[in-house]
């Protein structure tokens, strides 16, 4: 058994177009580089899981492993997978995995509650969102999360939900300067609902924002989604369990 000092976290984010990993120290610092692999299509559990431990065996030593899933998870199982595949539903994602990487422990929670915990201060309300293939949240409360905040499939505006006026399909769709515009809507409207204290905007397509943004709305490095990982290890109090 290695010193807990010493530690190692393989952080794993599931996407709906990538699956990306690296080591983090015990601390949450990156110890290798990022490595990517496209998301197997269809994204069923079995393939998925063979591309997450064929990159794994290409990264650094770990003992542990966080993994981020777009979808709504309970105690490492998942229960929605809207990106994916209808075959998560059910199924045990922690145990499985665990079982593949010799036994090593794995903890699974939402890919957007993942960022979050790598982005916000701990202090007062803070709403994390990712745009991406979906759209993310999380929110806060003093560093404390409300676990699995699903805003994606609400309704938004003209009978369509958030994830469909935003998400990836939709900006490939309608191009960066409407999506602009969208996203300027959404942000209004989120920021009436929660009346937060700061707002972290993160994911894939976080690049493509190109509005003038108050000093409380901040936008994070898709990195972010990989170095929270750690906090799945690090305090259970911060993860409203
Ligand atoms: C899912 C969320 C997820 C988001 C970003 C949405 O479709 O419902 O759980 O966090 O996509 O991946």
């Amino acid at each position: 058994m290695k010193k807990k000092d010493a530690v190692r976290t393989l952080a794993v984010d599931i996407g709906g177009s990538g699956i990306k990993m690296l080591v983090l120290d015990a601390t949450g610092n990156p110890q290798t580089e990022r490595s990517r692999t496209e998301t197997p299509n269809p994204a069923k559990p079995e393939p998925i899981i063979a591309a997450i431990t064929d990159l794994a065996s290409q990264q650094s030593e770990f003992e542990r492993v966080s993994v981020g899933f777009p979808g709504v998870v309970h105690h490492g199982i998942i229960k929605t997978a809207v990106n994916l595949d209808p075959d998560w539903v059910g199924f045990d994602l922690a145990t499985v995995l665990s079982q593949r990487l010799s036994g090593k422990p794995v903890r699974v929670a939402n890919d957007a509650d993942i960022q979050g915990l790598g982005a916000v201060s701990g202090h007062g309300v803070e709403l994390a969102i990712t745009l991406g293939t979906g759209f993310g949240s999380a929110l806060f409360v003093d560093g404390k999360l409300v676990p699995n905040l699903e805003i994606a499939h609400h309704q938004f505006r003209k009978g369509d939900t958030y994830e469909e006026q935003l998400g990836r399909a939709a900006l490939e769709k309608i191009g960066g300067q409407r999506w602009n515009r969208r996203l300027e809507k959404a942000l209004a409207s989120l920021e009436h609902l929660f009346n937060y204290d700061r707002l972290y905007i993160g994911g894939g397509e976080a690049k493509k924002v190109t509005l003038d943004l108050p000093p409380n709305v901040i936008i994070v490095p898709n990195i972010t989604g990989l170095l929270g990982g750690i906090a799945l290890w690090q305090n259970s109090e911060a993860l409203g369990r």
